[in-house]
């Protein structure tokens, strides 16, 4: 079988490396794409293989139409709002990600991001400590408990909320649960954003949310940039000048954003959450083995389209 690992995006040359020995070892032929510019250049790689590893990438009814081989796609990261499943089952392609392997990372990149607007991002002034402060998190996966447990460590209040967990397994997990979305967001000094782009989460965080939030709050945002209704979001930087946006996912406005309020707003020049090399490792083998089980022995434990 021949798998294809497309990304825009690269992984750490030693991930690919050890995704090549995984995908070798097992019998496969092994093939990249990296750093494509256009979805002719993934149509064109895709067309002789079965297997696809990507990141981000969209994986397009296109994409999949031009896949005339393809039987498995694996979304090596968390988020699969890049692939379009139905198009998938369509075609018997089983769909999959990789959940967990690399939440540590962007866990991580969120807690640097508060501490970062904490300290006036390293501009000369007086800035504060994030110990002590109240953090909200809204969806309490494997990227919102971990950031609750680091968070706690650094000794702030954590609270949460998660539509498909009950009160009592949020306590488990360490955080104070809370009734609604309005309490979170108008009861925490920080708020970190951990939910899906789905069709019922698209634009789902808007003026009346933000505008909630206590005096000098700060909404952090490493899931995704459509889940943020960003006229709602400017207004409410707008109408309250003690609130600061810090984002992996940069909005569609940000050029518009960063001339109204500087050093309020802060976005990466480009995602930035899973790229460490452990998460690449984590993410990258997972996909691999994933792969090399199914083609085995049917292994299809993390499919998504079922
Ligand atoms: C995910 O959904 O796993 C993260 O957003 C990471 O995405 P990336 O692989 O494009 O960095």
């Amino acid at each position: 079988m021949k798998i294809l690992l497309a990304s825009q995006k690269p992984f750490a040359a030693s991930a690919v490396k050890e995704i090549r020995k995984i995908a070798e070892d097992a019998g496969h032929e092994f093939a990249t794409l990296e750093k494509y510019a256009s979805e002719a250049e993934l149509i064109e790689a895709v067309k002789d293989a079965d297997a696809l590893i990507v990141r981000s990438d969209k994986v397009t009814a296109k994409v999949i139409e031009a896949a005339d081989r393809l039987r498995i796609v694996v979304r090596a990261g968390a988020g699969y709002d890049n692939l379009d499943l139905e198009a998938c089952s369509a075609r018997g392609v089983v769909a999959m990600n990789t959940p967990g392997q690399n939440a540590n990372a962007v866990a991580e990149l969120a807690i640097c991001m508060m501490i970062y607007m904490a300290r006036k991002q390293f501009t000369p002034g007086t800035g504060s400590e994030i110990q002590g402060k109240t953090l909200g998190i809204q969806a309490f996966g494997n990227v919102g408990r971990l950031v609750g447990a680091k968070a706690a460590a650094l000794g702030m209040r954590v609270k949460a909320i998660d539509p498909f967990l009950s009160p009592a397994q949020i306590s488990a997990g360490g955080a104070e649960p809370v009734a609604d979305l309005k309490q979170l967001y108008s009861g925490c000094d920080y708020l970190s954003i951990h939910i899906p782009a789905t069709p019922q989460t698209i634009g789902s965080i808007g003026y009346e949310l933000i505008s909630s939030m206590p005096e000098g709050a700060v909404l952090v945002n490493t899931a995704r940039k459509e889940v943020i209704d960003e006229a709602g979001l400017e207004r409410a930087l707008e109408e309250r000048p003690d609130l600061c946006y810090v984002t992996d996912v940069a909005p569609d406005n940000i050029a518009r954003l960063k001339e109204k309020f500087g050093s309020r707003v802060f976005a990466t020049p480009k995602k930035m959450g899973a790229q460490t090399l452990e998460a690449n490792l984590n993410a990258g083998l997972a996909a691999a083995r994933q792969i090399c089980a199914f083609f085995k022995d049917g292994d299809t434990r993390f499919q998504l389209n079922r």
